[in-house]
């Protein structure tokens, strides 16, 4: 398949398009900055904003499946990221005929989820940082699923909890709506989207995904998340 990756040059996206390559698509890394993304053979580079719409026409013209990494640093001001790309994505996707759309969204996106870590996550970190300061972030997504709900496309909602980075693919879990674990691996996130755009089992719905085989450090999460990350 020739795949649009969106926010393919963010911590999310480059697995992505690395797994996506690994598998034997055909990949077009959607990208604001490119940096050290640059062509070879099955990758395509598009620069382009996630929310002009015709800059995201031109970058899914051709494609067969487009995976979105797209996210929003928390802050103060109302985010729109989320709802105005996936408006953008899901136009072209209907000017081209594309169908199957996987977007990354976040656990906290369900109503019913609730954290089932460490005291320190479920009652710290989860009401400050999740609840209040991301706050705008997941409005946001939320906005984003409505809007994708309403779309005739082949989407899934893709779930994942706190992120991480790890090397490699662990035995990661999926289940429909939203899975019971706080972290989830990037690298984890990336496979369960890759099978999942060959197995299809969550079509039209929402799919969890964590990680329960290696857990983060909190500091370090909180240091690489929260301070590190620009
Ligand atoms: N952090 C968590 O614990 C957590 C938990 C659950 C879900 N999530 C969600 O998981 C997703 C992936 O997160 P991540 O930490 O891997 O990635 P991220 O740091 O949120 O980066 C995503 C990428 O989106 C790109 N982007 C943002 N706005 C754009 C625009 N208008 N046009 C084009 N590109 C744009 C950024 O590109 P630039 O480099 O050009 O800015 C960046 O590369 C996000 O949606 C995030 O909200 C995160």
């Amino acid at each position: 398949m020739r795949i649009a990756v969106f926010g393919a040059n963010g911590p999310t996206g480059r697995h992505l398009t690395e797994q996506a390559l690994a598998a034997g698509h055909d990949v077009v890394a959607v990208t604001r900055r490119p940096g050290s993304l640059t062509a070879r053979p099955g990758l395509t580079v598009a620069v382009a904003d996630a929310t002009d719409p015709a800059a995201v026409d031109a970058a899914i013209a051709g494609t067969d499946a487009v995976l979105s990494a797209l996210g929003a640093r928390p802050g103060k001001q109302a985010v729109t990221t989320y709802s105005a790309s996936a408006t953008a994505i899901i136009a072209a996707m209907e000017h081209h005929g594309v169908k199957r759309l996987l977007a990354v969204s976040s656990s906290i996106a369900d109503p019913n989820w609730r954290p089932t870590g460490a005291h320190f996550f479920n009652h710290v970190f989860d009401p400050l940082v999740n609840r209040r300061l991301a706050r705008p972030v997941h409005e946001d997504m939320r906005r984003m699923e409505d809007v994708i709900r309403r779309s005739g496309l082949d989407w899934t909602l893709v779930r994942p909890s706190g992120l991480f980075e790890h090397p490699v693919v662990t035995s990661y879990h999926t289940a429909e709506t939203s899975a019971d674990g706080v972290f989830t691996a990037r690298a984890d996130l990336a496979a369960a989207m890759v099978r999942e755009l060959a197995e299809r089992r969550y079509v039209r719905t929402a799919m969890g995904v964590i990680t329960t085989a290696v857990k983060p450090n909190i500091a370090k999460l909180v240091w690489n998340e929260g301070v590190k990350k620009k």
